[in-house]
């Protein structure tokens, strides 16, 4: 058997985040549920943000008082500050993430705060699932271009995940938000953030907006990276990244994957009914909008 490589599937919530259409609870829940018998061991859910700033995401408890929970799965929800812990806490999610970024300019627009007013925002909520033992993840969004500061040194995404390792985060998933990264630069990027954390620590999270996701997943494997979040059907966005489309699809990260001769452990007749599910669900209903 090869090596393993885990897929964390973030369909349910980087992909669905940017929709246009109010998805009904009820579909969000299906969507996860089959989800739930592919095999991944972790699975995003939800966001508990603002609904003002992410109305798609406004019914995140609902979502995880309505899933039916496998052994073994666990259900994350981003947390950008206390109130978002608290709703993911009350939900009864398995794990959160607090998510920053590697840039300026993408913080003030997606969280409305400079990268050192983020992590002080974080602090409280670290120390809060610190003490229910909560597993806590963190983003860095831009890890390699900003659509507002352009590139970004890779010194700085080192900085910012030294400091959330430092908060406690079991992980730290590098996101190439708007899928410009190249195999070029994600491998700068990763050398600099390898001087912080080890491999086993870091998780890749590509965009596929140019086509280099796959590319920009093996340079990652190259450098021993496991972890990789994907969206089944290559859905997502994210609202405050223009021209930011799909998360990498799972189930074309899967078949690489097995071409490479690494094992995920996936179902892949789940995943691919799975995501016929989640692309039908952006065209489903009256108004579905192609971000
Ligand atoms: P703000 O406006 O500065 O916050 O937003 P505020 O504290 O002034 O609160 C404003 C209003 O929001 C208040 O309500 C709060 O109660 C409410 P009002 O008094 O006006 O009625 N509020 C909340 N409501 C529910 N849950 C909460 C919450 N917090 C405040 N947690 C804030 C700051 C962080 C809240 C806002 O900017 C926000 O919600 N941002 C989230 C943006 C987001 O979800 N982006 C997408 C996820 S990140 C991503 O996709 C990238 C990633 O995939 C990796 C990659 O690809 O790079 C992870
Ligand atoms: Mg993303």
């Amino acid at each position: 058997m090869g090596e393993r490589v885990e897929i964390f599937e973030v369909g349910p919530r980087d992909g669905l985040q940017n929709e246009k259409r109010p998805i009904p609870t009820a579909e969000k829940i299906a969507l996860i549920d089959m989800l739930s018998r592919a095999g991944f061991a972790r699975i995003e859910v939800a966001s508990f943000v603002s609904p003002k700033w992410v109305p798609q995401m406004a019914d995140a408890a609902q979502v995880l008082a309505g899933i039916t929970r496998a052994p073994g799965v666990r259900y994350a929800a981003l947390t950008p500050n206390l109130k978002g812990y608290e709703g993911a806490r009350d939900a009864g999610a398995d794990e959160i993430a607090i998510f920053g970024a590697a840039s300026e300019g993408f913080s003030r627009a997606n969280i409305n705060a400079s990268i050192a007013e983020s992590l002080e925002r974080f602090a409280p909520v670290a120390a809060a699932a610190r003490a229910d033992g909560t597993p806590m993840r963190g983003y860095i969004s831009c890890v390699t271009d900003c659509p507002y500061d352009g590139p970004t040194p890779p010194a700085r995404v080192a900085a910012v995940a030294e400091s959330l390792l430092a908060l406690g985060c079991y992980e730290i998933s590098l996101g190439d938000t708007i899928g410009q990264g190249t195999p070029e630069s994600v491998t700068a990027m990763l050398r600099a953030v390898l001087d912080v954390a080890p491999p086993d620590r870091l998780a890749g999270h590509f965009h596929d907006t140019a086509g280099r996701a796959l590319t920009n997943i093996e340079a990652s494997l190259a450098l021993g990276l496991r972890v990789f979040d994907a969206a089944v059907g290559g859905l997502g966005g994210c609202p405050y990244a223009r021209g930011a489309t799909g998360n990498v699809a799972t189930e074309a990260v899967a078949a690489r994957l097995a071409e490479l001769g690494y094992e995920t452990g996936l179902d892949l007749a789940v995943i691919d009914a799975a995501a016929a599910m989640a692309r039908a669900m952006r065209t489903g209903g009256e108004g579905g909008h192609h971000a």
